[in-house]
């Protein structure tokens, strides 16, 4: 996610916004940049990569006497999400005259239409981003009052935004507000720190103001002015901040996986946003780059990945299959070129890839193109070889994921293939009301998902009862399978149990032999198609002395009557289930590697991203 950094105050602008976004590293990003106020100009410093490349070329650039003499300043992290990461389309960005400057984190939705206004007035771009579209229009709205000018651009934007604006023309002042990305501004002596995040701040003052969605605030190095998007002053408390620096990269979770399983609502928000069309019933996915009347000539949709990636296909098999009449099936990819696969140009494959440099996959992707079929990617991070390569496809907007371990990108992958299906199934035998109805069940995703979040406590005291076991198997069938399988790679990779995920009806076939007296079985019992034979399944394991931890639907006592233990899931669609059934599944994984003690973030052995084959 994006970072942002203002300073005003006494002390060096330049310096104190390079150690702010050093603070912010963690977010993850792809480039840098800031701007200063300096004798009635704003300067600007851009670069692609690191805060460090920021800081070489700032002082490669500017005159020693720049770091002294500049007190008011604002910068940026930025993770790409319209535009590859690049010098032009780092932040910040300025409007036509050059005199204001604006750094943001969000989504402006709207942002091609209203550049098309401003170009027709005359204004010149230089980015591919969203962000320098709403530069343009403070500058255009400006009429010597920068509070109002950004009032009123802000009254014309569709989206979300976090920002800062500076401008030559009133030095002495910055400018914030926020709507669905967060702002907090640090109170301190005789200076003022605004940031999208404390860990910017407490370096500086532990006396912090968070803003509201639509709060608008003039800042300055002694005051606080804040109001709502009609001027109307707002009262907002200034708090104490209740965690040090080093808690506060992590938003005060105490592991970067905690931090982003508790992101997911924001994530899935994010991935949904859009993207579901309810006058149709159908999905806007505008990076397939397709028409309906070519998706009706698709005949097979064949999803590769690895690992985490590998699971959400599974689930996008089951999604695709139903809702879509069309035959599709899941290729590990790092067997996809070496099995001479069967593929043309009436397959659709999908390379799913949350950091978009699996080797294996960039490999499958690659003798797809080799083979003629219609190719794309389901990626998190903008511009990455695999996004590039497809040419086409579904950013996830889930934000960077740090921990090794993913979660945030599984269900937002999930969600994606969901609107993916809902798209393939309405270019065929899925009616209107039918698409309507799952259109609305995918966009409660986010609520189900934060009710599930809530019970993480009552999650890790169930944790507890486990975290001695040495050996664990997941359960489930149908859509579940995959979620079963999910839930095992989660615990082994941070937990080091050894986890296995089998579909439910296949333990007699051979691993029920494993099961003694207080094995624990993970079963995936919720009221979908199928939950009577998972508990069927459940009682073999029984009468073999396992320990049952159910997931269950809420208030259903016949299944719960079944289990040792309980983790209730909200009733939902089917296929919707395995996105707060996944996460009941992270929760239980991470409290139970913590409880043993485990380093959750960079488990043993594994890398966030395998370049190698
Ligand atoms: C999942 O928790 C692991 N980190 C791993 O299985 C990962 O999903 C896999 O390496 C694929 O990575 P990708 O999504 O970036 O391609």
């Amino acid at each position: 996610m994006c970072g942002i950094v203002g300073y005003i105050g006494k002390a060096s602008a330049p310096s104190v916004l390079i150690s702010g976004l050093r603070r912010l590293e963690y977010r993850g990003y792809d480039s840098a940049g800031m701007a200063i106020l300096e004798d009635g100009s704003i300067v600007v410093s851009k670069a692609p990569g690191k805060v460090s490349a920021l800081n070489d070329k700032a002082h490669a650039d500017w005159p020693a006497e720049r770091f002294v003499k500049s007190s008011t300043g604002i910068a940026h992290t930025r993770w790409a999400t319209h535009g590859p990461p690049t010098e032009v389309n780092a932040h910040p960005h300025l409007d036509e005259s050059g005199d204001i400057a604006l750094v943001h984190n969000g989504i402006i939705e709207n942002y091609r239409s209203l550049r098309t206004r401003m170009e027709a007035k005359g204004h010149h771009f230089y980015s591919e981003t969203d962000t320098e579209v709403l530069a343009h229009l403070i500058g255009d709205r400006y009429q010597g009052d920068l509070f109002q000018a950004v009032c009123d651009a802000l009254s014309q934007v569709e989206g979300t935004f976090g920002i800062a604006v500076i401008s030559a023309k009133e030095p002495g002042k910055i400018i914030t507000a926020r709507r669905g990305s967060p702002i907090v501004i640090g109170v301190g002596e005789g200076e003022t720190i605004v940031a999208s995040d404390a860990s910017a701040i407490i370096a500086h003052t532990r006396q912090v103001i968070y803003l509201e969605d639509n709060d608008i605030a003039v800042v300055t190095a002694d005051h606080v002015d804040i109001r709502d998007l009609h001027q109307i002053p707002v009262a907002r408390e200034v708090s104490e901040l209740g965690f040090d620096a080093a808690a506060a990269e992590k938003g005060g979770f105490a592991h970067f996986m905690l931090k982003e399983i508790h992101e997911q609502p924001d994530s899935l928000r994010n991935a949904i946003r859009g993207r579901l069309d309810f006058n149709l019933g159908s999905s806007v996915l505008s990076g397939m780059g397709t028409s309906q009347r070519d998706l009706a000539e698709i005949q097979r949709v064949v999803f590769v990945g690895c690992g985490t990636s590998l699971h959400a296909g599974l689930v996008g098999e089951y999604a695709i299959e139903d809702m879509a009449d069309l035959h599709a099936e899941v290729q590990q990819a790092a067997e996809f070129r070496y099995r001479n696969p069967i593929i043309g140009s009436r397959d659709l494959v999908v390379a799913i890839s949350q950091s978009g440099e699996t080797a294996d996959t960039l490999a499958a992707v690659r003798e797809a193109n080799q083979k003629g079929a219609f190719v794309m990617g389901l990626c998190n991070v903008v511009g990455s070889t695999i996004a590039r390569e497809t040419g086409r496809g579904v950013y996830l907007h889930a934000g960077p994921e740090i921990s090794v371990a993913s979660t945030k990108a599984f269900t937002c992958q999930v969600a994606v293939m969901l609107m993916m299906a809902l798209k393939l199934g309405r270019g065929r035998r899925f009616s209107r009301d039918e698409g309507m109805k799952f259109a609305r069940a995918i966009e409660s995703i986010p609520e189900l998902v934060q009710k599930v979040i809530e019970r993480s406590d009552s999650i890790a005291a169930i944790a507890a009862k486990y975290a001695n076991d040495e050996h664990a198997f997941f359960i489930g069938r149908g859509p579940l399978y995959p979620v079963a399988l999910e839930g095992a790679l989660k615990l082994k990779e941070i937990s080091y149990i050894h986890a296995e995920g089998y579909h439910a009806a296949e333990l007699k076939h051979g691993p029920i032999a494993l099961l003694q007296e207080g094995t624990p079985v993970i079963a995936l019992a919720n009221d979908i198609p199928g939950k009577d034979k998972t508990l069927g399944n459940v009682e073999e394991c029984r009468a073999r002395g396992a320990r049952i931890l159910g997931i269950v639907t809420e208030g259903d006592h016949e299944a719960m009557e079944a289990m040792d233990d309980v983790i209730e899931i909200p009733a939902c669609h089917p296929l919707v289930s395995t996105i707060p059934t996944v996460v009941a599944l992270q929760l239980l994984a991470y409290h139970i590697a913590n409880a043993r003690g485990c380093e959750i973030d960079q488990p043993r052995n594994l890398a966030k991203s395998v370049t190698v084959e």
